[in-house]
């Protein structure tokens, strides 16, 4: 599948950035669940440029969900949800149809699309497509909140500048009602400081992003090739600008013995849990019952100001690339609302294959 992902719940993405409208459609969801406009508002104001850290470009955000859903829950049947565009400046792209940016998706798509693809501010792989998917994954996040399942992700590295960890669950709601998700106020300013730099001189920065789900039940995933590690890392690498995923203790597990790494089994009441998480909450692709840990790297924004070489696919000469157009310095803060949607229909989907349709009904009681 190309524009759906997804096994019981499934979400498809369409539209490009200066198109008439970008939406989704999602399937799968059990009817009876709320949907509740203000949550859906608010995980998108996350993703909304604001300040002087993030692109001229933004867009009101007002959507329509046009089918699914009545009398504000859903009704089991594909939700619909359209998102106009409306702030778009074309013209600041008219080069990109045959000048394309180093890093940005200009010139795979031009390949893969035989040139008439929608270049118009990076098309159908522009960043303004999460828009739609913050909205609908706000639907899922809410009812697994209602469960007691709880996703939120902050920034833990961002050239250098460090913020401490995600430690329970005061410290998720906090950063999730934070327009910079950064834990430490301190290291935010630090972090924000750096974006702001790298705007000035015309450049970009990108980060990791920590993602912590607590909540979610042991059991759930399907190996091999569904195991929950797979499904998250699949659902990540599909985001616009993230170039690796790591779970747990990730890539240092190179650098330590199995007497250091390993996870100890150890009793809490009655409940299995283990002394640390370096596994990040997931055995042989199914969840341990800890919390589920990820960190996914974003790389810095392809378009900066500064000159850049490229070839011009037209006279297939080397050209110097100035690009116009409006692009964020760096889009690590706003792609924590979109790295949070999507871990959220992933989450619902691995329950919804475990416990079918009415998962809802069927977790932490
Ligand atoms: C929320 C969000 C906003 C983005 N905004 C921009 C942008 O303003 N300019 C830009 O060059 N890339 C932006 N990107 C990243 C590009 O879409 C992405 O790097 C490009 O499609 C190439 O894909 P790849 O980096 O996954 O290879 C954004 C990504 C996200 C998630």
């Amino acid at each position: 599948m190309k524009n759906t992902f997804g096994n019981s719940i499934t979400i498809t993405l369409f539209g490009e950035s200066h198109g008439e409208q970008i939406g989704a459609v999602l399937d799968g969801v059990p009817s009876g669940i709320l949907v509740d406009i203000d949550y859906i508002k608010n995980q998108l104001s996350k993703r909304r440029p604001f300040g002087c850290i993030s692109t001229g470009r933004v867009e009101k955000d007002e959507f329509s969900i046009v089918s699914g859903v009545f009398n504000g829950y859903t009704t089991g049947t594909p939700i619909c949800l359209l998102i106009p565009n409306s702030n778009t400046s074309s013209k600041d792209y008219d080069q990109l149809k045959y000048l394309p940016r180093p890093s940005h998706a200009d010139y795979t798509a031009n390949i893969k699309y035989n040139g008439f693809q929608d270049y118009r501010g990076g098309g159908h792989f522009s960043g303004r497509i999460t828009a739609a998917l913050v909205a609908v994954g706000a639907i899922l996040q809410r009812a697994l909140e209602e469960k007691g399942i709880y996703v939120a992700s902050h920034i833990s590295l961002l050239r250098g500048i460090k913020d401490k960890s995600i430690d329970g669950l005061d410290d998720l709601v906090s950063v999730n009602c934070k327009a910079f998700p950064v834990i430490d106020d301190d290291v935010a300013v630090q972090m924000q400081k750096e974006i702001e730099n790298a705007g000035e001189q015309g450049d970009s920065v990108g980060g990791v992003l920590e993602t912590v789900v607590l909540g979610l039940p042991a059991g759930i995933g399907e190996p091999w090739f569904d195991s929950l590690e797979s499904l998250i890392s699949h659902a990540m690498f599909s985001i616009p600008g993230i170039k690796g995923v790591e779970f747990g203790a990730g890539f240092s597990f190179a650098n330590g013995y199995g007497s250091q790494m390993n996870d100890a089994f150890v009793l809490e009441g009655d409940q299995v849990r283990t002394k640390t998480n370096n596994n990040g909450g997931i055995n042989g692709g199914i969840s341990n019952g800890m919390p589920i840990v990820f960190r996914s790297v974003v790389k810095p924004t392809p378009s900066i100001y500064k000159e850049q070489q490229t070839v011009n696919l037209n006279t297939m000469q080397e050209q110097v690339l100035e690009i116009k157009g409006r692009h964020d310095p760096a889009i690590i803060h706003r792609a924590r609302a979109v790295v949070n949607a999507l871990t959220a229909i992933t989450i619902a989907d691995a329950l919804a294959v475990k416990f079918g349709t009415d998962f809802l009904n069927k977790i932490n009681g």
